[in-house]
């Protein structure tokens, strides 16, 4: 009988052969990277994506986004000047991917500071026409995913209260009694409030529009960092109206709070929600593909199970059916260009600051 030493173990008898074979099978199925790689696991694709739309479509975009790839995706929402401060803070070491969401004249301004990187989806062909290139320099630094006009929206139940009639226009807002009543965001911080800005600056021309804005201020209880916090705080019934974007103020009537939403008679301002690929992206190729992927329609028409109702980029995606076609809303002509150019920017907010808030809050 053959002894067994040590050292000549019989391989065979503590490996069968079936166990060899499956052994080998799964080994070779094992994404290696490179050769002699020691054996080193594949790394999932990655994204860092910087978002600015509203956090549960922020969310819901990421999972689907990383369920149809396996592209694993990184997060985080920021309000539009919140994330243009990042990217600029950012610049020599890049984090971020993908800026997706906010509003137009944040990333107009980021391609400006050359903080984004050019780039034409392939799905251009199927954009309206204002989301082809906001910009509008022929450079394709952004491209528009979104459109979002601005509204007020009041709380039905504290105006009747106080015995107030409900605001119609722009010039109502400014009447002495509303004092206290409103809530609008910070324009340094969030994108909505500058499109106000912006919006009352090319209805009245600079000096008018900065002594309505002081004279609105007057009836202002708060500046929020978010665009879309105020409309929240009316909900709740916290404050009386709040200057939003409409389909900020849609969501919170739909969910059944005593929410009344105003289109000014004068016209309205309006953001276009852009995606932008990051300079220097440390992961370019899922960059491009998750531009790609929020310009399609299928992604876009997504957006209203996360209960956000800007109207789509994408033409054959079927706007959100809470919201009025966008030809009946009275937008004005918004030149995105000069108002999201830096010298334009940086005077008007500074103005702002100086002449508005005088540092008195
Ligand atoms: O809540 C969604 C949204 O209104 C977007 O349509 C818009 O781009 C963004 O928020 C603006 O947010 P903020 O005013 O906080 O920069």
């Amino acid at each position: 009988m053959a002894r067994l030493q040590a050292g000549s173990v019989p391989r065979a008898s503590l490996f069968p052969p079936r166990f060899v074979v499956a052994a080998i099978l799964v080994a070779l199925s094992m994404p290696l990277v490179g050769c002699g790689g020691g054996g080193k696991r594949h790394r999932p694709a990655r994204l860092t994506l910087y978002c600015g739309a509203q956090l549960e479509w922020c969310e819901l975009a990421s999972a689907e986004f990383e369920r149809e790839t396996g592209v694993r995706v990184s997060m985080t929402r920021r309000s539009s000047g919140e994330t243009l401060a990042q990217l600029w803070a950012e610049r020599r070491n890049p984090r971020g991917d993908v800026w997706w969401g906010g509003t137009g004249d944040g990333h107009i301004q980021a391609a400006e500071a050359k903080l984004l990187e050019p780039y034409r989806s392939p799905r251009l062909g199927e954009l309206h026409e204002w989301a082809v290139d906001p910009e509008g320099r022929g450079l394709h630094h952004t491209t528009g995913a979104y459109m979002g006009a601005l509204s007020f929206a009041y709380n039905r139940d504290w105006l009747g209260k106080k015995g107030l009639d409900a605001p119609r226009s722009w010039a109502d807002l400014a009447k002495p009694a509303y004092r206290g009543e409103i809530q609008m965001a910070n324009p340094a911080s969030s994108g909505t409030a500058y499109t106000v800005l912006a919006t009352i600056v090319q209805l009245l021309g600079e000096d008018r529009g900065f002594a309505y804005l002081e004279k609105l201020d007057a009836n202002v209880n708060q500046y929020t960092s978010s665009g879309a916090a105020p409309v929240r705080a009316a909900a709740r019934g916290e404050t009386a109206i709040a200057i939003v974007f409409l389909h900020d103020a849609v969501v919170q009537k739909s969910a059944g709070f005593p929410i009344e939403v105003v289109l000014p008679s004068e016209g309205t301002g309006y953001e276009i929600g852009c995606a932008s690929i990051i300079r220097g992206a440390r992961h370019p190729d899922s960059a491009r593909r998750f531009v790609d992927w929020i310009l399609g329609s299928r992604a876009q028409e997504l957006g209203a199970r996360a209960r956000s109702y800007q109207w789509p980029s994408n033409r054959s995606a079927r706007a959100p059916a809470l919201l009025p076609p966008v030809a009946s809303v009275g937008l004005i002509p918004f030149d995105m260009g000069r108002f999201g150019s830096k010298r334009t920017r940086a005077r008007l907010l500074s103005r702002w600051e100086r002449q508005v808030r005088g540092g008195a809050r």
